[in-house]
């Protein structure tokens, strides 16, 4: 042992996050051996940097070193924050604004394009021989049309700008924490999600899960959507009731919707979306650009080797645990 601290990264981060602990850390990074990490290495580790790896009361029960929580990633859903904070563990986080809002903004507009204009569909029509099938399948355009964005964060309202400055769309927001609309641009926030489900053409989520979010869109909530309306979600699957959107999208009371998230991801190859009529679906990738993934990595390493060193990092998602100083 080098007696430096051992940091385990469970997933894949860019280079410059791992040079930043290289500095002053020992790594562990179990994938480069293509495997998972073992009950040893958790042990072993003072800090840990999870991607979509989970961190729970039992994964803290078995790190008895740990002091440090590194979320690649805005959203903390994937760690019991609780447990964390009993332990006085700082969980750091990667805020969207930062590092990933444009890289997420831009995949849901992709979504939005790729679904309205059925880009995998003709695809495919070219590469298997059915040409003569085009005129079969008719798009949607966005020109003039109504986005609603529940979530005016900082993804949010990059979506919402590039819908209006580029496709000239009307915007309609809800949003519970957000009272003023955002400055430069011309949008009708609502005080409920009703109302921004009844005027939407296309509807855009972008919200962490909470307790407060689980299943906002359920069936009732789809059943409020026009028939001819989008959704799109790249937050999170648990805001989604997946059973309803596929059977809302079998009945055809929505046109349809695009999917960076699931429940459970991967979700069952049986779960009835996969079989759903006019759906885009992809393996929760939005912030995967090589910029967005450098961002992310280089401001987690950064914060772990903070608050290793003693130092208090800037985005710290449980920020209760420098309340009565710093963990023992
Ligand atoms: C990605 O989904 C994230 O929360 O960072």
């Amino acid at each position: 042992m080098s007696g430096k601290p051992v940091v385990l990264v469970t997933e894949p981060i860019s280079e410059i996050g791992m040079q930043i602990l290289d500095q002053s850390c020992e790594i562990i990074a179990p994938w480069k051996q293509g495997r998972a990490y073992n009950a040893e290495e958790l042990a072993a580790a003072e800090g840990i940097i999870i991607r979509l790896s989970k961190v729970n009361a039992a994964t803290l029960s078995a790190a008895p070193k740990l002091k440090v929580i590194g979320r690649h990633g805005v959203g903390v859903d994937n760690v019991d924050l609780k447990a964390a904070t009993e332990r006085k563990i700082p969980v750091v986080f990667t805020p969207s604004a930062l590092t990933m809002a444009s890289a997420v903004a831009e995949h849901t507009v992709q979504l939005m394009l790729a679904l309205a204009r059925h880009a995998v569909a003709y695809d495919r029509m070219v590469r298997e021989g059915r040409w003569a099938e085009r005129s079969s399948l008719m798009g949607v355009e966005f020109y003039q049309k109504t986005l609603g964005v529940v979530g005016l964060g900082a993804i949010g309202k990059k979506v919402a700008e590039i819908c209006q400055k580029g496709f000239g769309m009307r915007l309609v927001a809800y949003d519970p924490y957000v009272k003023e609309p955002p400055a430069g641009l011309e949008v009708k926030l609502v005080d409920s999600l009703r109302k921004l489900l009844q005027e939407a053409d296309v509807v855009t989520l972008h919200l962490p899960s909470t307790a407060e979010t689980y299943y906002l869109i359920d069936a009732e909530a789809l059943g409020r959507m026009k028939p001819t309306a989008l959704l799109i979600n790249a937050a999170r699957g648990r805001i989604v009731d997946t059973i309803a959107l596929a059977q809302a999208l079998e009945s055809g009371k929505i046109l349809g919707a695009a999917l960076d998230v699931f429940e459970d991801e991967p979700p069952p190859l049986n779960h009835p979306i996969l079989a759903a009529p006019r759906t885009l679906l992809a393996p929760h990738v939005a912030s995967m650009t090589s910029g967005s993934m450098a961002r992310m990595a280089e401001l987690v390493a950064r914060q772990v080797v903070q608050v290793l060193t003693g130092e208090r990092p800037a985005h710290v998602a449980n920020p209760a645990v420098y309340e009565t100083g710093p963990a023992a």
